[in-house]
């Protein structure tokens, strides 16, 4: 197999190829934002969602214990934030480091994935708010988190084996046995 041109692609620098591979516009960029205050209204129902899923099942409630009133800040912020408007690479870096935080507790990449689904039903309520624009463009910056977040998971697994076997082609061409 030929080296792939995407395999260049690192950190945040995968901004302007996802936005360009979505083709995010700048007015879809500014119905995100104009959709603001609705997110800083949905965020506490989504939050209440989000953890009674999580702290009804021992399975990922343990990954919970003592943290639950620290977390529910952070998410409000993270919901709030993916209505700014502005996708830059600080962005990227700051959601890409919070799924590497999710990397770091062991928590299999699969819970995160599958709470998105609660994320789209407040997400798109808030964006229907606005019109057809802005639910167009609140599906996108979803699947861009969902993007970025396994991207964290993927990083730290390539970046291990690179170190083990010495080098990145060769982790890349093993990762794909
Ligand atoms: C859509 C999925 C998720 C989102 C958007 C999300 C969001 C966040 C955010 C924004 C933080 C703060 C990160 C930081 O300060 O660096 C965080 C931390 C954390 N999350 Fe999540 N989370 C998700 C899924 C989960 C799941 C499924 C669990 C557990 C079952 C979980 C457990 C935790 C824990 C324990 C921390 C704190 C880690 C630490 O600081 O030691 N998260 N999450």
């Amino acid at each position: 197999m030929n080296d792939r041109k995407s395999w260049e692609i690192k950190d945040e620098a995968i901004l302007a190829d996802l936005v360009a591979l979505m083709g995010l516009t700048d007015e879809e960029k500014s119905a995100m934002a104009a959709c603001k205050s609705a997110a800083e209204a949905q965020a506490d129902p989504m939050i209440e969602a989000f953890y009674q899923r999580l702290l009804n099942q021992d399975i990922t409630a343990e990954f919970l214990e003592g943290m639950v009133e620290h977390l529910r800040s952070t998410l409000k912020n993270w919901f709030i934030t993916l209505f700014s408007g502005e996708y830059d690479e600080a962005y990227v870096k700051s959601r890409l480091a919070i799924g590497k935080t999710h990397v770091r507790i062991g928590l299999p990449v699969r819970y995160p994935l599958a709470m998105m689904d609660i994320l789209m039903e407040h997400g798109e309520k808030v964006a229907n708010s606005q019109g057809e624009t802005a639910v167009k463009a609140f599906r996108k910056l979803a699947a861009l988190d969902i993007a970025i977040f396994n991207q964290a998971y993927e990083d730290t697994h390539l970046n291990h084996l690179a170190e083990l076997v010495g080098n990145e082609r060769l982790a890349r061409r093993l990762l794909t046995r």
